[in-house]
């Protein structure tokens, strides 16, 4: 092999959080081998690794990429992660997230790969009794979605305890924003995430954005959310790899920026940052929506002493900005 650095599996690698983590990898001291099959990833977004296609729900070729690259790690990003799909076809979430996890670890047990960083989020909780939410909240998710995160963490503590497969659980609050120096960021299809949506209004793709319910208990009525620049989160894999690395045991923890946003707050910032209008609609609220999710995310910060640069919404949306305008001037770079 031409490059001595470890290597890592990267599952989910071409998809929105994964790429910009190979990103941060490829930097430090690791080289990123992806496994995607693209079911929402794109080809164009693996720049700083190799790539392999390939499904999770196919174990032998799980068991080739582990073979031909030898991980001492993997991250486990890949997911389908649309809410409202789950609720409609659970039978494809349980068995892509769960069916094809399970395939991850048994492949990762035969080939003695013990060490596990795994996408999970504040969607296991459910309807939060306590803001901020700390990781001892207890775990209701009120979907198919964020019950196959939740089976799959208590897959992990599990196969901790019998096997000594060491895992860190990140509960990412909303993922946002896109890598400033990288032409890497957010493209999702459909795109279902507040900030995407309201900067493709302003640059004239979508009309308006709609404010799903206006009669929260908040303090103008929408609801709050806590944002997470992606690169932090990257940066939060990399620190939970390292300690995974240096000895430490399994554990979970909430990735956000402690502090929340309403829609009506992110709205006024992207008019803000675009300069544009952004017309937006009044909507019912959705079921299942709480008023206010915030993440308390103080373990983080001390046991991994990760320290997020982006804590304001602003320079967040900026960095989204750029990106999409950088997508729509160079769309044949983007078009997979
Ligand atoms: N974006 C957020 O705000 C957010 C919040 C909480 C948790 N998460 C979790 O973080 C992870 C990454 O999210 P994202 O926004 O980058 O999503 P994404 O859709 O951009 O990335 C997921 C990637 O996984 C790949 N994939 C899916 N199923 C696969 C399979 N069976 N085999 C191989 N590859 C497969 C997709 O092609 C895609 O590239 C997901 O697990 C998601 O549930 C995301």
């Amino acid at each position: 092999m031409s490059d001595s650095k470890p290597v890592v599996l990267v599952t989910g690698g071409a998809g929105y959080i994964g790429s910009h983590t190979c990103k941060t990898l490829k930097r430090a001291r690791y080289r990123p081998v992806v496994l995607d099959n693209l079911s929402t990833g794109h080809r164009w977004a693996v720049k700083w690794g190799t790539f392999v296609k390939g499904d999770l729900l196919m174990p032998e070729v799980i068991d080739r990429v582990m073979i031909e690259h030898q991980p001492i790690a993997v991250i486990h990003f890949a997911a389908l992660a649309y809410v409202g799909e789950s609720v409609r076809d659970p039978q494809r979430y349980y068995r892509n997230n769960v069916v094809g996890t399970l395939n991850l670890l048994d492949s990762m047990r035969r080939h003695k790969v013990d060490k596990m960083v795994f996408s999970s989020t504040c969607a296991t909780y459910g309807e939060p009794r306590l803001i901020p939410i700390p990781e001892a909240h207890p775990q209701f998710p009120i979907n198919p979605y964020g019950r196959t995160k939740l089976v799959v963490e208590q897959a992990l503590r599990d196969y901790g305890s019998a096997y000594g497969l060491k895992s860190a659980s990140l509960r990412y609050f909303n993922a946002a924003g896109a890598d400033p120096q990288g032409d890497i960021g957010e493209l999702h299809e459909p795109e279902t995430h507040l900030i995407p949506r309201l900067l493709e209004v302003a640059a004239g793709l979508r009309e308006n954005v709609t404010v799903f319910g206006q009669d929260y208990d908040t303090e103008d009525g929408t609801c709050i959310r806590d944002y997470i620049h992606v690169n932090d989160l990257a940066q939060a894999h990399l620190l939970a790899l390292e300690t995974l690395d240096g000895g430490g045991g399994t554990q979970t923890y909430n990735l956000g920026m402690g502090r929340g946003y309403s829609v009506r707050q992110v709205i006024d910032a992207a008019r803000k940052v675009t300069g544009k209008e952004i017309p937006v609609v009044d909507g019912a609220a959705r079921p299942g929506d709480p008023p206010k999710l915030i993440a308390d995310a103080t373990r983080a910060r001390n046991r991994l002493r990760w320290e997020p640069e982006y804590l304001e919404i602003e320079p967040l949306i900026e960095t989204a900005w750029q990106w999409l305008q950088h997508r729509l001037k160079h769309k044949e770079k983007y078009a997979d």
